[in-house]
């Protein structure tokens, strides 16, 4: 039961077999961004719910999040905090070690680029078993930053990453869903 628009989303996605390693179907967003309409639909769909509420911050998260989470900050009349993969933030940062559908990372974020209480929406571009996200849910809370939400434009629901951030309270928003 896929409206028309979501149908045409997802055409837009290009998936790769074994990339970065067997067994992986990589979920392409490069093909989406190219295309001006699939681009600025996504942008429009993952900031629905949050239409007119006040939002201080969008943090993004290295690399594909930095991409659409600016797009989203500036939507929403937002600032925009990066959250980085190791040894990229100059400034002092808090640091969390995580794990992803094909490896392990450490991310982090700058200790001021939120204060206590600010109110923050997560971006990504994909939610596969949520390490990444509960990971910077993890940061953005040991900054004391309400975590209004986390979108996201795919899910991959059998990996089971959103429902991991529900559990913490999180609000998840996804556009796509590949089964
Ligand atoms: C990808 C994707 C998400 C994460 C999702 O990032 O952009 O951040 O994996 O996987 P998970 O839900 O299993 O944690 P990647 O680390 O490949 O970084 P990139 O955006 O720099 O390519
Ligand atoms: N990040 C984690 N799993 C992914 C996938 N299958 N495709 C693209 N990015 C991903």
């Amino acid at each position: 039961t896929s409206t028309t628009v979501e149908r045409d989303l997802k055409a837009a996605i290009r998936t790769i077999p074994d990339y970065p390693k067997p067994g992986i179907l990589f979920r392409d967003i490069t093909t989406l961004l190219s295309d001006a309409w699939a681009f600025r639909r996504t942008v429009d769909e993952m900031v629905q719910p949050w239409a007119g509420m006040k939002i201080d911050k969008v943090a993004g998260i290295e690399a594909r999040g930095f991409i659409l989470g600016g797009a989203v900050a500036h939507q929403v009349s937002a600032g925009f905090v990066p959250i980085r993969k190791k040894g990229k933030l100059p400034h002092k940062r808090v640091s969390i070690a995580y794990s992803l559908e094909y490896g392990l990372d450490e991310m982090e974020i700058h200790e001021d680029a939120v204060v206590a209480g600010e109110r923050v929406i997560l971006v990504d571009d994909l939610i596969a078993t949520g390490g990444t996200a509960v990971g910077a849910v993890t940061l953005m809370r040991q900054l004391g930053a309400e975590v209004l939400a986390a979108c996201f434009v795919i899910d991959l629901p059998d990996l089971g990453g959103a429902d991991k951030l529900r559990q913490l309270d999180v609000p998840v928003r996804t556009v796509l869903t590949f089964d």
